[in-house]
């Protein structure tokens, strides 16, 4: 039943009208996710990342196909159903943090919370708990321009947990960062992986794509799981690693 299914696209189809020739984005693309998978969409630039990114984080619909997220008929949905369904089940981060540069840390980091309604107190005391997960306890009052690269994607991190969606959606993430900036970022990925978060990593790098446990790549719009990422393409939870919370089941 769709209220049982976590994440399935079938057949999605992504055609954007133009004059002249119509462009064919995405074609027949099928993906199913569990809770708590780490998956990396891997394709060179053109082959359709941010398109299949739109539609995944509910920022545009697919032409045809059927895309069930959170038991959630996307196609059905009108723009305020879709709105709220993308804020509660999707934290966005871009290659560039995107914070507000007049808000400290800590207000962008609450900035969620208060399109999500939560009260003054609880917004502050969930931004704070999240800044310190991200490892930033000391930089709560700084202003964006006051943080380095790292620090600011930190942030932009925090953000997009702080609601406690479903899916972490990463698109380059670690693209305006040097080497070891990037390596940290990957890290903190994999830690939020390791407690059962769900990530989507979007990206042309095969190196930071690799650190997934299931890549698919995309070429020309054509999504192919790839048979040496190990995962078989059967809806069954992987049992996690040491310290998660959730168990898997038997039967
Ligand atoms: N709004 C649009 N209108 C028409 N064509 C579009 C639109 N957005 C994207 N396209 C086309 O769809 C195809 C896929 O674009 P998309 O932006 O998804 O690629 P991408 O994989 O994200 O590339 P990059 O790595 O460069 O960001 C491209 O051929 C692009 O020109
Ligand atoms: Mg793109």
């Amino acid at each position: 039943m769709a209220d049982e299914v976590f994440f399935r696209m079938r057949e999605i189809d992504k055609v954007y009208p133009l004059e002249g020739e119509d462009v064919h984005a995405l074609k027949k693309v099928s993906l199913t996710l569990d809770e708590g998978e780490y998956l990396s969409v891997l394709g060179p630039s053109g082959s359709g990342k941010s398109t299949l990114m739109n539609i995944i984080g509910c920022l545009d619909t697919p032409t045809s196909g059927e895309y069930i997220l959170q038991g959630r008929e996307v196609e059905n949905l009108d723009e305020l159903e879709l709105a709220e369904l993308r804020n509660r089940e999707i934290g966005f981060i871009f290659q560039n943090s995107q914070l507000l540069p007049r808000l400290t840390a800590r207000k962008n980091v609450e900035l969620p919370l208060i399109y999500a309604g939560v009260r003054p107190r609880e917004r502050r005391e969930r931004a704070e708990a999240m800044l310190e997960r991200v490892g930033l306890s000391d930089r709560m009052d700084h202003m964006p321009n006051q943080l380095s690269g790292g620090q600011q994607q930190r942030v932009a991190i925090a953000r997009a947990m702080v609601g406690n969606p479903s899916i972490l959606l990463a698109d380059e993430p670690t693209g305006a960062l040097d080497q070891k900036t990037g390596a940290q970022i990957m890290e903190l990925f994999q830690e939020l992986n390791d407690e059962h978060r769900t990530v989507i990593m979007i990206t042309h790098d095969l190196k930071i794509a690799s650190r997934a446990r299931r890549i698919v790549h995309i070429i020309d719009g054509e999504l192919t799981d790839d048979p040496q990422w190990g995962k078989s393409h059967q809806a069954v939870p992987q049992p996690k690693q040491a310290g998660s919370a959730v168990q898997s089941r038997d039967d």
